[in-house]
């Protein structure tokens, strides 16, 4: 699979030049909605960053035990004119300042998405304003490219979040090539999962990390998943043995047992899981022989896991590129940043353009 950069999503002959030539110009508005957080930033078409508001929906969400896509596309609605006025003032800027509108297309949930296509196409066709229409994942490639330590291709990239686990080749941030993915869950999904098996409340990919924290990660020995073993590419990931392997342990341990033993247990599978990344991206970095490695997603808040990445790197002679918590999870400012690598769709060429779940 082969990231964007190719002709805005769905508008075959929409694109106004090559890739790099196509820069939207000047002050870019981002908005993401494709899941549970509300986002909106601004950034420079030099790769500012000069304001990224997230309105999360979290507690909206955990009492359902997961997201509810519908609550999250009504929760969108509500609060997304505030994000938007929170992240123009904080830039110090106002619309007539904006010069491109960026906005994800997908992946992500459909009505989700909608709510942010919507509105960025209302803002950018009432100033006759560029859209460009950004792919999600390319957001959580490129997030680290913004700010004064921008990050410089060509360069390795591991994204793991909640919907999305894969390790991507990157020589031009305009485009990115996809080395090996998860056959199943996300890793995100597996820490979520596994989270709820062990009581915690959701999102349990933070709670999990700091319960693990005081237990034992060799107390429990749990399948690292190897899926070129079962037909599927070298770097491919699989998680969701881990879980029911989770499931039969907490099963044979008992309740009194498994109560006692949950920071063991906790410690353990997410050792299984950091274990699984690491290996991929230890054998990504050999083999493709890139002078550095940036890590994206919301599990790449995870202690353990950043912890390991640099181990791996270090002993690889490779430079570690960890961006900030709130440019790993999901946020608007990836979204301007990919946007800055995108063609733009002049105005009014976007407005019959449809969000998408999946992104081919
Ligand atoms: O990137 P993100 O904010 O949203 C998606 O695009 O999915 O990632 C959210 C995921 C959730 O599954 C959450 O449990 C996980 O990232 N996560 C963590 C940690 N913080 C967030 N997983 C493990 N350890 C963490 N510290
Ligand atoms: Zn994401």
């Amino acid at each position: 699979m082969t990231g964007p950069a190719g002709d805005a999503p769905g508008r075959p002959g929409s694109r106004t030049g090559g890739p790099r030539g196509a820069q939207p110009p000047g002050c870019i508005l981002a908005i993401e909605t494709s899941c549970d957080d509300t986002c909106a930033a601004v950034v420079t078409a030099e790769g500012e960053l000069l304001s990224n508001r997230i309105a999360s929906q979290g507690l909206l969400h955990s009492r359902y035990g997961g997201v509810v896509p519908e609550v999250a596309s009504r929760r969108h609605l509500e609060v997304l004119d505030a994000v938007r006025a929170d992240a123009l003032e904080t830039a110090g800027v106002t619309l007539s300042d904006i010069q491109t509108v960026a906005v994800t297309r997908g992946p992500g949930l459909i009505g989700a998405l909608l709510v942010g296509l919507s509105s960025a196409k209302a803002l950018a066709a009432a100033r006759a304003l560029p859209l460009v229409a950004v792919d999600h994942l390319h957001g959580h490639v490129v997030a680290g490219t913004l700010g004064p330590d921008a990050l410089e291709a060509p360069y390795l990239c591991l994204v793991a979040s909640g919907g999305h686990t894969f390790i991507a080749r990157v020589d031009d941030p305009a485009r990115y090539t996809v080395l090996g993915s998860t056959l199943d869950d996300a890793a995100g999904e597996a820490f979520d999962k596994g989270a709820r098996l062990l009581g915690l409340p959701y999102p349990g990919g933070p709670a999990l990390d700091r319960l693990a924290r005081g237990g034992n990660g060799e107390a429990f020995r749990f399948p690292r998943s190897a899926p070129a073993t079962t037909g599927g590419r070298d770097l491919d990931f699989s998680f969701s043995g881990l879980k029911t392997a989770l499931l039969y342990k907490i099963r044979d341990l008992g309740e009194a047992e498994t109560e006692r033993r949950r920071a063991d247990l906790a410690a353990s599978y997410q050792r299984a899981i950091v274990e699984a990344l690491a290996a991929r991206v230890r054998q990504a970095i050999e083999r493709e022989r890139l002078p550095r490695l940036a890590i994206g997603g919301g599990v790449a808040a995870n202690s353990e896991l950043r912890e390991r990445l640099r181990t791996v790197c270090e002993e690889a002679g490779v430079l570690i590129s960890v961006p900030p918590v709130e440019l790993c999870t999901d946020n608007a400012a990836m979204i301007g940043a990919a946007a800055r690598f995108t063609p733009a769709i002049p105005y009014p060429e976007y407005l019959d353009l449809d969000a998408a779940a999946r992104l081919p």
